[in-house]
């Protein structure tokens, strides 16, 4: 069983008004970000004990977050803009950060903008947050306002921090980060080639550093208790706590913030096991743009970067999607699939005509109308696209393919064959 853990992303959880900003100080909440106002520490300093603490980006690539921050250049015009695009199926733990703990977002901002020395932060929204996540958001930004933690001059410190908010217009694209940012600048979410990447030419050319709701949420907890505190949980390699977002075929789906490292056995058993009494048959273990992995994979399988990464998959964005013995693997891939054909922004012939193709044959597999030939799409394909567009989308939607080939071929050889599924519906 979970012994009881460290909660930062969900420290406020049971207070009746966890959202609220006296909720979140008597939580420890701004103490950081109020040292800081008083000390003004070299920004430096903040850089380099963000990067000591080992915390891994929670966007989905694991990228260091004190070291994109020393990336940034000391310049007068420079910019944090924060990903809360949260558009990977199976992840909405960024929804509950913003419902639940807007504040942590805010002063993790705050100190962000301090540590690479810009003076404005952008918050990046989906449009599906429009309502209660955007509300409470903007609600706690008022606060912050209000008490005089945010604004120019802030309490004749010489520090200026000012945050806005923005909403897109519900487009997968616009989480990867170059979109993000032309989303930002009124065009369309169309990524950017890289290099040059937005610490060097970001929003509107300036010097930029994107980070993702979690991994800003983080920030706050590090500089309040230090590196050796956050570091005591978690691995060597994936300090700290992370959000999962256990979705599928579970008893009680949920979101659940635990020390990375956590066996999977024991998230499974928090969010009640495999439904119904059924067997589990594979899990989707960093949202649905990873590699599938097969239950004999899971047995043993602790939840952090290295490990995951080992079994032949990633955490990414730590979306956990469990599938049950009665799950069609043929049509769940289908069902992907649909995805990010529907979501390519059509700016790379591979990706935008390859997810159809993908699309295409796997929706004839499923109708019964499957030729043999269908399987050598589904084989060569995928690699044409992945590594050969400008963002990783095109990697996202041959992951699945390749992956769910890898551990269930005898289920599209099987629909091919016989016209129908291997698997007997629920
Ligand atoms: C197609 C695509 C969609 C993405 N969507 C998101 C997203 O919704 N949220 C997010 O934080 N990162 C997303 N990313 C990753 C971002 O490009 C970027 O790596 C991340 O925001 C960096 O934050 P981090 O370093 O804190 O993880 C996406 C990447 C790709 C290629």
């Amino acid at each position: 069983m979970i012994e009881h853990h460290n909660s930062y992303c969900f420290a406020t959880m049971e207070a009746a008004s966890p959202w609220a900003l006296e909720t979140y100080e008597a939580h420890g909440g701004y103490y950081a970000w109020r040292k800081i106002l008083e000390t003004r520490p070299p920004r430096r300093e903040v850089v380099e004990q963000v990067k000591a603490s080992g915390l891994r980006g929670r966007g989905g690539a694991g990228f260091p977050t004190g070291l994109k921050w020393s990336f940034m250049p000391d310049v007068e015009e420079s910019y944090l803009v924060c990903n809360a695009d949260e558009s990977e199926p199976g992840t909405c733990k960024d929804r509950d950060i913003l419902r639940f703990n807007p504040h942590a977002l805010i002063e993790g901002m705050a100190i962000g903008c301090y540590a690479i020395g810009a003076t404005h932060g952008y918050i990046y929204l989906r449009e599906e947050f429009c309502e209660e996540p955007h509300e409470r958001l903007l609600t706690a930004m008022e606060e912050a306002y209000a008490q005089g933690l945010l604004g120019e001059n802030i309490r004749d410190s010489g520090i200026t921090v000012e945050l806005r908010d923005t909403l897109g217009a519900g487009a997968y694209i616009c989480g990867e980060e170059t979109a993000l940012l032309e989303s930002l600048e009124g065009k369309k979410g169309l990524p950017r080639f890289k290099p040059p990447f937005p610490a060097s030419y970001g929003l509107w050319g300036k010097p930029t550093s994107v980070n993702n709701v979690e991994s800003l949420a983080l920030v706050p907890a590090i500089v309040r208790d230090g590196v050796e505190q956050f570091t005591q949980v978690g691995t060597e390699k994936s300090p700290g706590t992370k959000c999962f977002s256990v979705s599928g075929h579970v008893a009680r789906p949920g979101n659940h913030e635990l020390p990375l490292g956590t066996p999977f056995a024991d998230l499974l058993e928090l969010c009640g096991g495999v439904w119904n009494n059924r067997r589990l048959k594979a899990v989707i273990p960093g949202g649905s743009s990873v590699p599938v992995l097969p239950a004999s994979a899971m047995e043993g399988l602790t939840m952090d970067f290295e490990s995951i990464e080992a079994a032949g998959s990633l955490l990414g964005s730590g979306a956990v999607i469990v599938m049950d013995d009665t799950t069609d693997m043929v049509r769940a891939l289908q069902r992907i699939s649909r995805f990010y054909f529907h979501e390519s922004c059509g700016q790379c012939t591979p990706c935008r005509e390859g997810t159809g193709w993908l699309y295409r044959v796997l929706t004839r597999i499923v109708e019964g109308q499957g030729e043999p030939r269908d399987l050598e799409v589904l084989d060569t394909v995928p690699a044409r696209i992945d590594g050969h567009t400008i963002c990783a989308l095109g990697a996202a939607a041959a992951w699945p393919v390749q992956s769910f080939l890898r551990h269930f071929r005898e289920e599209f050889e099987h629909y091919i064959e016989h016209g129908r599924s291997l698997v007997t519906p629920a």
